[in-house]
This record gives structure tokens, sequence and C-alpha cells, in this order.
């Protein structure tokens, strides 16, 4: 059984090829980066525009390379939302036409269910584990104990944590994309010149909050001689936001994990996916904490964090598993919560 994945919900156009053995038989993916750069950000109606240009060669070139035909597969599946809705637009309806044409069925999928299970597509792990989902639109954590069987523990209140990445880079003067960049500049800074809050830590539950932590770095730079970061100012400012950042998450995530656990006491896994879980400071710091409450970290590997249509390749195939397909006329949405895909809980 194979499925073709589209992914256009934000500034990557991509499609991918994946069986229901776990096999990436195929994953391409064309960055917008150069596009964007210009503009310090992603900007919509370039985007859009890009996944017109590029998507037929990308879907062709993926089905080339894993030596299939339209007629082998099983299902067509392509994100639908949540993502910038010029974007998802291209990808939902060319994986309606090649659905209608080729006669398979359409699975349209949750771009952050894509994510929440793109670990058994690398692991092979089973149900449950509970998940810290941080990308650049979201920052969750979430009890994942089937397809379409999601409990949110806690979210954002405010800011995604990798916009909260993205504006530190812009603020540091680094380059687009900002989470790369910050991390790479916070290698050879002091991550204790600059003392920046812990939005929540200690406080009970699992929401997380960046907006303090982004307005602290903005003071931070604004109190520099002139307002503007030397190299070192950044490097410093960098690992200092990079450590508050940590220190956010393991204090969140410790009482999710102990949330978790008491429902779950066997299975004791914690999973991190999205873009910003490619980062590896934070994956070593998320790891220690697993150490502590005795728990196993999985993340998949970093380019499969980041966005992708391997991940959605295989969300497709999990709901195609169930029967869980949808019809032509299904709609592309800009706002899309994982809430929305579930299947009633016991
Ligand atoms: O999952 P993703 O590719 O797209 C969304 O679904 O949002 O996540 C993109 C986000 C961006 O904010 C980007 O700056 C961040 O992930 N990111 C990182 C790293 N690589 C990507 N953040 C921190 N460290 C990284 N190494
Ligand atoms: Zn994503």
């Amino acid at each position: 059984m194979i499925v073709l994945g589209i992914e256009t919900s934000c500034d990557e156009t991509a499609a991918a090829v994946v069986s229901g053995e776990r096999e990436i038989l195929s994953n391409v993916i064309l960055s917008q980066l150069d596009d964007h750069r210009p503009y310090g950000g992603v900007v919509p109606e370039i985007a859009s525009r890009a996944h017109v240009q590029h998507l037929d060669g990308i879907i062709e070139r993926a089905m080339r390379e894993a030596g299939a035909t339209y007629g082998d597969l099983a299902g067509i599946a392509a994100t639908a939302g949540p993502g910038l809705i010029g974007g998802v637009m291209v990808g939902l309806v060319t994986g309606k036409a090649i659905a209608a044409s080729a006669s398979r069925p359409l699975i349209a999928v949750n771009h952050l269910e894509g994510h929440a299970l793109s670990v058994r597509l690398t692991d092979g792990i089973d149900f449950p584990y509970l998940l810290l989902l941080v990308s650049g639109g979201h920052c969750q954590l979430v009890e994942v104990e089937g397809v379409g069987a999601y409990r949110r523990l806690g979210t954002t209140i405010d800011d995604a944590i990798g916009e909260a990445f993205d504006k530190t880079a812009k603020m540091l003067g680094l380059e687009y994309p900002g989470g790369p960049a910050v991390e790479r500049m916070a290698l050879t800074g002091d991550p204790t010149r600059f003392s920046l809050p812990r939005p929540l830590r200690g406080r009970p539950g699992c929401d997380f909050s960046f907006s303090g932590l982004k307005t602290a770095v903005r003071h931070a730079v604004a109190g520099l001689t002139d307002g503007v970061p030397e190299e070192n100012d950044a490097a410093d400012l960098a690992a200092s936001f990079q450590a508050a950042v940590g220190d956010v998450l393991a204090d969140r995530s410790a009482h999710a994990l102990e949330a978790y656990v008491e429902r779950h006491p066997q299975d004791r896994v914690l999973v991190i996916a999205g873009g910003v879980a490619a980062n590896g400071f934070l994956r070593t710091r998320m790891e220690a904490v697993c150490a502590d409450h005795d728990f196993r970290m999985l993340a998949p590997p970093p380019d499969l964090c980041t966005d992708n249509a391997a991940m959605i390749a295989w969300a497709g195939l999990e709901r195609l598993r169930f029967g869980l397909t949808d019809p032509l006329d299904a709609p592309a949405r800009a706002r899309w919560p994982l809430e929305e895909v579930m299947r009633p809980l016991p």
C-alpha cells in the first residue's frame, strides 16, 4: 500500500511517496527560502505563486523517484490546513485533481496530525505517547492515544515557539529562517549574560507563553550601545534566549509528564516533533528532562521535523487504514485545531 503526500501549507513545496511498511520511497522538498529572504519572513502571496509554479514538477519527481504510477496509489494525502490559505488551496486542489483522475481516495490531512504521527513512520512506535509539538505556528503538549485520538494538555497562550525564534533572530539581525540562525549563533554565546524571564515557570498546568520573553529580548537589544547588537552581543543574547526557552519547555513538559503518567504508567515515551524539534540544544535539554522522569525521548531526524510531505503521506496512510477518507469538496482551512480531527475518546 503506497500513498502520495502533498505539503504546501507554508514555504515548502513538497511531495513524497510512502508505503504502509514505513518505507519512504521518495521525499522531495523545494524550499522557497531564497524567494522570501529579502522580506525577512514568509510572504503569503509569494508562497502561493511559488507553489503553483513548482508543485506539478515536484509531484512528478516524487512519483518518478518512487517508481510509481498514479494507478499504484492507495490514496492521495494533501495538507488541508492549518496554514497559509493560498498555499493550502494549491496543494489540496492538486491532490483532488489527481484523486479524481486516478479514481483514488483523497485524504485531507491536518498538518499538525502529520507532525504528531511522524515518529511512527520513523521509529515505528505504538500508541500511546506524550507529544511536545513545537513549530512555527504552535506549541502544544498532547497525549496521543491513537489516530484521531488526541488529548491536549497545554498550549501557548500567546506566541508560538517558532515565531519567538524567528522574531528573536530578526531583532538580532540574523537571517531568515530564524530558528537555525539562533541555534548556530548560540553555540558561541554566553547563556548567563542576559537575565531573561521564564514565562509561567513554576505555575501549575502545561500552558506556555513566549511573548514576554520576546519583549525582554527587545529591551535587551535596546539596552546595547546604539541599540545594535555586535556579533558577540548577538551570540550571548541568542544563547540566553535559547536557555530560557529550554527552561520553559522543561518546566511545562515536566508537568505534562506527571499528568500523562497517571493515565499511562507503562508507556513512558515523550515525542518531540515540529520544526523547532530540529534544535539540537533543545533536544538535549528535553532528553535530560525525560531521563529525570524515567521517560524515553524520541524525535524524528531533523529533516523530518521541519515541514515535509512524507509525514503527510504517512498520516494519510494511518487514516486510510481506518477508512477515514474525505470527499472531493473537503475545504482548505487556515485554522484547524488538532481537536477537530479527533475521534471521540472513551
Ligand atoms: O514545522 P515547521 O517546519 O513549520 C510549521 O509547521 O510551522 O516549523 C518551522 C519553525 C520556524 O519557526 C523555524 O524557525 C523553526 O521551526 N526551526 C527551528 C529550527 N529549525 C527550524 N527553531 C529552532 N531551532 C532550529 N534548529
Ligand atoms: Zn509544520
